[in-house]
């Protein structure tokens, strides 16, 4: 779908701080924070957006008088936010709505898109859910300036022409509320989902590592910044140095500069003998093939890492070190990626059986270890957008009781290998699990620095001594940074597994009947 000019040029006016400022329909208070700084944290600190995908609680600033997350609300006319500590509005709870589903597919990605559609013949009352303000997932995420890409809008104009799927957008999952119900919070409201099957494509967010100054405002994750970009921010005229590990780096890079910013860096810290072998390996899979050409950059150096990065209130440097030799290159932004881990902590809940990386464990049929619970894409594993949506479409017809297909088999079998390869290829070197000094903050949320830490010998001994894993994100961002540092398992989610209203959490079982009203979402928005 192309989006009219029209409304791409047209504006809302919103007040930061007392400011009012114009800024692009449809993008999110993060983006237009720009530069600015979200909250400080608990130690005083400027932090700002750092994933741009609703996990690292960074961006967590006062929307009209409620704590929101600023890269998961669009800006709206007339919103009054504030980022200084203000006094909170309660929020309305329930009102009547559909009650419960046949099906419920958490997750409106690649993977989640294609398994609400491989189910909707069946006739079943398909929910498909998702907490960002339009579908997509991480890949096709849209916005602002970014039209929504041709594969979501293909996937959403077939699933129109089943009355039996209800997509319902910016709800997201935050607990369990009893047997086969789920807790479901939006901006405004929240409720409880009932469900008989579910299928979860919660898929993954970035690994983020630490290393001295990664807190600073202006560092932020590589998809992170990708996201934040499709999401409005504005980074025409500034300079950029993109580091970490794998393909994702270089999409970042060719999102920043085609947003107008200069990419001076890309740091990769594999060598350059292990991209050649994933370059040679790629013929194999023509169309990966052809986007790698597409989105090689001329900075991108294999070998080399960013292990700090300087400024004060905000980022003005990095050092960026290739073998032996590090320098210093000033910038305005550093967008650093190690990877990514599966989203997972939904199942955990559930009580669905991990892998030894984090990743739900299933069967051929796509079937968790818990009957009629299913998963797809990339919080069973990391694999890219093919196999995510491959096994998408597998759980959508074992979940609805098709078999499947010989070919759909081998083609999942084709995408593995390659998310094999890339494992392979990409593999972290010790070196970039050694940058953060004694002072650097390993918990952003509490600010635990690696020093308290030390003399902890796992998960819990840190939350017990230091609160590490206690604040916002719960542990997302520093608990899977611990388990790459000192291989510890971080703690199992506790409910809710992600922070709520109290309203929200005061939905009693008499009032699973009810379900937030965020409008189900017209399939061919
Ligand atoms: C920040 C980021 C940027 C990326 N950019 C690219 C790229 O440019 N190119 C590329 O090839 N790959 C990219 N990837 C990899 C990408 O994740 C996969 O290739 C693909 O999107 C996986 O599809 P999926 O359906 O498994 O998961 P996703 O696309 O991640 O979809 C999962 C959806 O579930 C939603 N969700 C999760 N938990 C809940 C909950 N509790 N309640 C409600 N909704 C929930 C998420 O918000 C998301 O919309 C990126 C990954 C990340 C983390
Ligand atoms: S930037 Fe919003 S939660 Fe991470």
């Amino acid at each position: 779908m192309n989006t009219p000019a029209s409304s791409t040029e047209r504006t809302v006016r919103i007040q930061i701080d007392g400011a009012p400022m114009d800024v692009p329909r449809g993008s999110t208070i993060a983006a237009a924070l720009g530069t600015g700084t979200a909250r400080r944290s608990v130690s005083g600190r400027p932090r700002a957006p750092l994933c741009g995908m609703g996990v690292c609680h960074e961006c967590r600033v006062q929307v009209d008088g409620v704590q929101q997350l600023a890269c998961m609300t669009p800006c709206a006319e007339g919103q009054v936010v504030d980022t200084r500590p203000a006094r909170l509005r309660a929020v309305p709870t329930t009102e009547a709505c559909d009650p419960s589903c046949d099906l419920l597919v958490v997750g409106a990605g690649p993977a989640g898109l294609q398994a609400a559609l491989a189910a909707a013949p069946s006739g079943m009352r398909i929910t498909l859910l998702d907490d960002n303000p339009a579908p997509g997932g991480q890949v096709w995420r849209s916005g602002p300036r970014h039209a929504m890409p041709s594969p979501v809008r293909r996937l959403l104009d077939e699933l129109a022409h089943f009355s039996n799927v209800t997509l319902v957008t910016g709800a997201k999952v935050v607990g369990l509320a009893g047997e086969r119900a789920l807790l479901i919070e939006t901006q405004a409201q929240s409720g409880v989902q009932h469900f008989s099957q579910a299928i979860l494509c919660t898929g993954a967010r970035e690994l983020l590592l630490p290393f001295p100054g990664w807190t600073l405002p202006g560092v932020t994750g590589a998809g992170g910044l990708q996201a934040l970009i499709k999401q409005g921010l504005d980074v025409r005229g500034q300079r950029i140095v993109i580091a970490g590990t794998g393909p994702l780096l270089l999409a970042a890079a060719a999102t920043a500069r085609r947003a107008g910013a200069t990419v001076l860096h890309v740091a990769e810290q594999a060598s350059w003998a292990s991209v050649a072998r994933f370059s040679t390996a790629l013929w194999r899979w023509p169309a990966k093939a052809w986007q790698a050409a597409t989105l090689l950059d001329p900075g991108f150096r294999p070998g080399s890492m960013v292990t700090a990065a300087h400024g004060q209130e905000r980022l003005q440097a990095v050092t960026l070190r290739t073998g032996d030799r590090e320098r210093r290159v000033d910038c305005e932004r550093l967008a650093c990626g190690f990877g990514l881990v599966p989203q997972a902590q939904l199942a955990q809940l559930l009580g669905c059986v991990l892998d030894a990386h984090g990743a739900i464990v299933v069967d051929a049929a796509q079937q968790t270890s818990i009957a009629g619970i299913y998963a797809a894409g990339e919080c069973t594993g990391i694999g890219g957008s093919e196999r995510a949506q491959l096994q998408g479409r597998i759980a959508g017809r074992c979940a609805t009781g098709v078999a499947v297909t010989p070919p759909l088999l081998r083609k999942l079998a084709h995408w593995s290998r390659f998310a094999a390869l890339v494992h392979a290829r990409f593999s972290l070197s010790e070196a970039v699990t050694r940058l953060a000094n004694a002072d650097t903050l390993i918990c952003r949320c509490e600010d635990v620095t690696l020093q308290e830490l030390a003399g902890c010998e796992n998960w819990v001994q840190a939350k017990l001594h230091t609160r590490c894993g206690m604040g916002s994100c719960q542990g997302r961002i520093c608990g899977q940074a611990a388990r790459t540092l000192w291989g510890w398992t971080p703690a199992a989610p506790r409910q809710p597994s992600d922070p709520a209203r109290i309203a929200t959490l005061a939905q009693e079982p008499h009032d699973l009947h009810t379900r937030h009203t965020r409008p189900a979402a017209p399939l061919s928005q």
